[in-house]
């Protein structure tokens, strides 16, 4: 029988990040102080973030070594297979060879724990004691309590107040791994008291979220604050993956044709692609599609600008595909995928044309995700279901041409925690949000106004 799992030993676990910014300095660009406009410099950062990872953040070293504790604690879970879905090619009757990586075998069962661990780590170097930070699904949240509990760090977690009640078990996950857990708005915090003031119900946002647990951090100083996707060093931290696979794909003596993946903020597609983006854009190398939501579609529908990276206003602007910071996205299932804008480094890659991006509409994505429960077994996260759909409907194009490509997404997380939204396609309860060009043009006219311009 041939292998269907591509798998590595512990040895194979990278011991270097990959650094875009070290093939590429020219897409680093300033990232500007959302008072001043004017650039941001590293202490205008420190109360928020440990040095190494501001360090990180802005740094044109091609590879970063990854310190062996990281290493040790990546090897709970590390490497991740990669899989090839027979089955699904089968159900499809493509010519077409798919695989996946499967980034769900976590143990807070998606990617987010790859840059958890490393920030965990550097903030337990810097002698902090505690980390805040928001989570909307509650992804972020709970790998950023498991990666405390690894390194003896304390941990609170604001969670958008709507989440909070609808998905319970994530939050016993976070309070398993000893993170305390509080509905946001909530009365810990300045902000959250004068929302609440405002609206008592008040069913919270990631804007909110966002800006408590910014505000916990500064106000103490053993404490720092933490974020799951955008930065890049966030996007640095999850190479692991792309890595990885160009180890497995080697073993396949295979040769990608497509990479898919999914994209919130970025992270995953990120850790996924740049490895291979000096190929593509030598022309030699796969084509990178990121799968967006149709309801907040950054980078099909965006603009290219200076934005906040937060809805207050307070987070720092930076270059990204945006819709705008006061951009309202639908309720759709797919909570990680809700945000305004897109990370630094794949939007000026996007702005490029190096990478691809398209848009589905959540009937199409659980469809996909349903066929792929089907054949594979594994349910998807909704986030992840979008890239799902991007790698079938590549498969079903091979079809219809003949070609053999080889197709490989990530599979950046499983849906144990989000079968309420399966139970909601199953009985065909769910929208599709239209949305109008009317409804971006609106929000993307507040804009804020930057000393620097972004490249043409
Ligand atoms: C499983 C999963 N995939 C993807 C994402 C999107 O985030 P990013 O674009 O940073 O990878 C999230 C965010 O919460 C997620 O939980």
């Amino acid at each position: 029988m041939k292998n269907r799992q591509i798998l590595l030993s512990s040895n194979d676990i990278p011991t270097a990040w990959y650094n875009l910014y070290g093939d590429i300095p020219e897409a680093l660009l300033p990232v500007l102080h959302p008072g001043t406009g004017e650039p941001v410099t590293p202490s205008d950062l420190l109360p928020l973030f440990p040095e190494e990872l501001i360090k990180q953040e802005v740094s044109t070293e091609k590879w970063i070594e990854i310190p062996e504790a990281v290493r040790e604690k990546l090897a709970i879970w590390r490497p991740s297979p990669l899989v090839r879905a027979t089955n699904l090619e089968e159900m499809l009757k493509t010519p077409a060879r798919i695989y996946f990586k499967n980034e769900s075998v976590s143990p807070a069962g998606s990617h987010k724990p790859n840059t958890a661990v490393a920030q965990a780590y550097y903030n337990a170097q810097a002698g902090v004691k505690r980390l805040t930070t928001e989570t909307g699904a509650g992804q972020w949240g709970s790998s950023i309590a498991f990666a405390a509990s690894l390194f003896g760090l304390e941990c609170k977690v604001f969670m958008v107040r709507v989440s909070y009640e609808q998905k319970p078990y994530r939050r016993s996950l976070m309070r398993t791994w000893g993170a305390s857990v509080v509905p946001s708005p909530s009365p810990d915090t300045e902000f959250g008291r004068a929302m609440l003031a405002k609206d008592h119900q008040c069913t919270g946002s990631l804007g909110i979220a966002i800006s408590e647990a910014v505000e916990a951090a500064v106000s103490d100083e053993d404490t720092r604050y933490s974020l799951g996707s955008v930065l890049s060093h966030v996007c640095l931290h999850q190479t692991v993956i792309g890595l990885e696979l160009k180890k497995q794909l080697a073993i396949a003596e295979e040769t990608p044709d497509v990479l898919v993946g999914c994209a919130g903020g970025g992270s995953n597609f990120a850790g996924f692609v740049f490895p291979f983006v000096t190929e593509t854009m030598a022309g030699k190398g796969p084509r990178l599609i990121a799968v967006e939501p149709a309801a907040c579609p950054s980078l099909t529908r965006g603009s290219y600008a200076y934005d906040f990276g937060d809805t207050a206003g307070m987070a720092p602007m930076a270059p990204m595909y945006t819709l705008g910071h006061n951009f309202v996205p639908s309720g759709i299932h797919a909570g990680g995928l809700r945000y305004h804008g897109m990370g630094a480094q794949i939007s000026w890659l996007r702005h490029k044309g190096v990478i691809d991006a398209v848009a589905y509409h959540q009937n199409a994505v659980f469809e996909a995700a349903k066929m792929f429960a089907s054949a594979e077994g594994i349910i998807a996260a909704p986030e992840t279901a979008h890239a799902i759909r991007g790698a079938v409907d590549e498969a079903i194009r091979c079809r219809e041409t003949g070609e053999e490509k080889c197709i490989v997404f990530n599979l950046s997380g499983h849906g144990h925690f989000d079968l309420a939204a399966y139970d909601a396609y199953l009985a065909g309860e769910l929208e599709d949000f239209q949305l109008d060009d009317g409804d971006i043009s609106g929000s993307l006219k507040d804009l804020p106004k930057a000393s620097v311009g972004v490249p043409t």
